[in-house]
């Protein structure tokens, strides 16, 4: 074969073109590809893939790809006696598949298929006495379980049923010397714990905690040459961190702080123009993760705005599904 014959012809410069329509394709058919490692490796966080696919889906304006039924059916498979929900039917209950579930029923309009009580219990007996949250009944503490518990309380609007004070205590207790959270206290800051606390903060109405400018800096200071964003110094850019420092940004007013348009070509690079679907980083296998966080991140950014509706950086939900609940997002201009 000659060199011509070999070359693939791929009309489209996904370095500069948003491939909506392969995302979509991609995304409809991670359920079809069951030979594949990546289904059975994720196949105890299918609640929270079920969340990062249908988000992205309802971004694309491509809900109706899903088969609604379908996907209420398995969730509610997944509900455990004691109230909260698993990554799969054959897994135990976590407060990170509870809220995906949550999230997913509010976006398919349909929280009134389930008794919220029981949910609210599970989420409220998590708390411990210093304000922290178990993730599930083994015990381990993360500023991520407060902000999970803390939004899947307000999206139930039942806030009021845990201790907030003791929550923003221990929340504050993880602030470091640098602006940021950790994940304990005393833990170094990490651009995705630094998203759990502030919007955490940010749903109690406690952004007051926040050194905004001090947080703002450390926050644009993960931009690299190459127009990507790492989480913590030293470490490499990664599309994710287009959601965690993003929607941090956004939550204290600071997105003009870093190079947008930059950041637009670094994720725009991370597409996959065969398969659709976003990967970490350029060259490597797309991923449902990474596909919802390279979409919320143009999303969050204002870029492909006829292409890709509104995400709310705090709620992780598009804001049209936030008005519909009536929710308050002070942080957000745009609701
Ligand atoms: C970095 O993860 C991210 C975090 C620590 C935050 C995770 C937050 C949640 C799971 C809460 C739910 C989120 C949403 C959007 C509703 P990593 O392990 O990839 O970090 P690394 O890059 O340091 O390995
Ligand atoms: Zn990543």
């Amino acid at each position: 074969m000659t060199d011509t014959a070999t070359t693939t012809t791929n009309e489209i410069d996904h370095t500069t073109t948003f491939l909506k329509d392969k995302h979509i394709n991609y995304i409809t058919n991670l359920d079809v590809k069951k030979d594949t490692f990546e289904y059975w490796v994720t196949e105890h966080i299918r609640m929270n893939g079920m969340y990062w696919g249908l988000t992205s889906l309802n971004l694309l304006g491509a809900l109706e790809k899903m088969d609604k039924e379908e996907i209420i059916q398995w969730i509610l498979s997944c509900q455990k006696p004691n109230g909260g929900f698993s990554g799969n039917t054959l897994h135990d209950d976590h407060l990170l598949s509870t809220l995906s579930a949550i999230q997913i029923l509010v976006q398919l309009d349909s929280l009134d298929r389930i008794d919220i009580n029981p949910v609210i219990e599970y989420i409220v007996k998590l708390q411990q006495e210093d304000g922290s949250f178990f993730g599930d009944q083994w015990g381990e503490i993360d500023t991520r379980f407060s902000y999970v518990a803390i939004l899947t309380l307000s999206l139930l609007g039942a806030l009021d049923r845990i201790n907030v004070n003791k929550a923003v205590e221990f929340i504050d207790r993880c602030k470091n010397f640098d602006g940021g959270f950790g994940s304990i206290p005393g833990a170094e800051s990490h651009a995705g714990q630094i998203f759990t606390c502030v919007s955490a903060l940010a749903l109690v109405n406690r952004l007051d905690l926040v050194d905004i400018d001090k947080l703002g800096w450390w926050l644009c200071e993960r931009q690299l040459p190459n127009g990507g964003l790492n989480g913590r110094p030293e470490k490499s850019s990664d599309v994710c961190y287009s959601w965690w420092v993003i929607s941090s940004l956004c939550t204290i007013d600071r997105l003009n702080w870093i190079n947008t348009e930059k950041l637009k070509n670094y994720i725009l690079k991370c597409q996959d123009n065969e398969t659709g679907g976003v990967a970490d980083k350029p060259g490597d296998i797309p991923d449902v993760f990474h596909t919802y966080f390279g979409i919320s991140g143009f999303s969050l950014m204002g870029q492909f705005t006829d292409q890709v509706e509104t995400i709310d950086p705090v709620y992780a939900l598009p804001i049209k599904t936030i008005k519909k609940l009536g929710l308050k997002a002070p942080w957000n201009k745009l609701i």
